[in-house]
């Protein structure tokens, strides 16, 4: 067992998270992570409506009755969402911790403290860390230049982006970004976190609800696998590195705009992707982690082999090597 002030404040086995990931993020995940002993995520937008959601957080407990949160993502849509309306099904639906994303979530803080819901906010940078606690978030997830996804314009990996966070931010902070195994969730805690986040090693398991070839792509793929799109745009995305991904970084070579490129990089596309398992239909996420990925595991496997791994690492090398 390693207990941090992670595991105490969200009364889960395991200081792992499995972080919110559109149209991944789904029941049939998030209750393998939490039967699992960790932290999963359900992601509110995956769900066209806030009914939705209800429906997936009924059918998420169906499978589980451990702990399990929602992500909330607050980022310019090009279809604006209710984000009120599913914060109000969070609440309602008993939901007691949520990760929230993309943009500062103080304004929502009142409504999430007065229903005791614990909020975990994911950032890239110590700015914006240090602004969210302020503002009353319980937890903070620091997402280093190695994620899936957005990882913010700044560039600084993790080696150096956590412990400069942790000399100034004092609530538990959650270490996220190209983390994928029992070595990663040790440097995490020296590097000064209560525990992990994962998002693309989570893809890469059996329960994972995307096609059979897209897991199978990430355990192919390397460290060298993604690219980085919409820099142009400051709204830099890190994907599989696909034909779709290059064509993109050309039009922004070529000085496109959000009208041109909008539709090439469209959610939708890469939600086929995720069904069809056709590679190359559209844009979709996936970090550097694909470097030390290597098989399509269980939840439950995965989860107890780096807790296994980890604590043999503390007692045995590391331990070893201070005497
Ligand atoms: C397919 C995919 C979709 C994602 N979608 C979201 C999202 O909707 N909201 C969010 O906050 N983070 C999202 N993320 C980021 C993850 O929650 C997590 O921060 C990230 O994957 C960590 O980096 P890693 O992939 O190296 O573990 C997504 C990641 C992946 C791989």
């Amino acid at each position: 067992m390693i207990r941090t002030r992670f595991t105490e404040m969200f009364g889960v086995a395991h200081p792992i998270v499995q972080g919110g990931m559109q149209w991944v993020g789904r029941a049939e995940l998030t209750a393998a992570v939490a039967n699992a002993g960790a932290l999963g995520f359900l992601t509110a937008l995956t769900q066209p409506t806030p009914a939705d959601l209800a429906k997936e957080i009924a059918r998420c407990r169906e499978m589980t009755d451990k702990p399990f949160g929602v992500n909330l993502t607050i980022l310019p849509t090009l279809v604006p969402r209710p984000y009120d309306e599913y914060i109000d099904v969070i609440i309602s639906s008993g939901i007691k911790v949520i990760e929230t994303a993309g943009n500062n979530p103080k304004p929502h803080l009142p409504k999430f403290k007065a229903a005791g819901v614990r909020v975990i906010h994911k950032c890239t940078s110590v700015r914006h860390g240090l602004s969210a606690e302020k503002a009353g978030v319980d937890c903070i997830s620091m997402d280093g230049f190695e994620c899936a996804g957005h990882p913010g314009e700044d560039d600084v990996p993790n080696l150096v982006l956590l412990p400069a966070a942790a000399n100034v931010i004092k609530i538990p902070m959650i270490a996220s970004g190209g983390f994928a195994d029992a070595r990663g969730l040790v440097a995490a805690l020296a590097l000064g976190c209560e525990g992990m986040n994962m998002g693309t090693r989570f893809m890469a398991t059996r329960e994972a609800p995307i096609h059979p070839k897209v897991k199978e792509a990430i355990v192919a793929g390397d460290e060298r696998s993604t690219a980085l799109i919409l820099r142009s745009l400051r709204n830099t995305s890190r994907v599989f590195g696909n034909s779709v991904a290059r064509r993109t970084i050309e039009m922004e070579r070529e000085g496109k705009g959000i009208a041109e490129i909008g539709p090439f990089v469209a959610g939708a596309k890469g939600r086929v992707v995720y069904e069809t398992g056709d590679l190359e239909h559209g844009i979709w996420s996936a970090g550097t982690s694909m470097g030390l990925i290597g098989d399509i595991p269980t939840c439950r496997e995965l989860v107890e082999r780096i807790m296994r791994e980890a604590e043999a690492l503390i007692r045995g090398r590391l331990r070893g090597m201070a005497a």
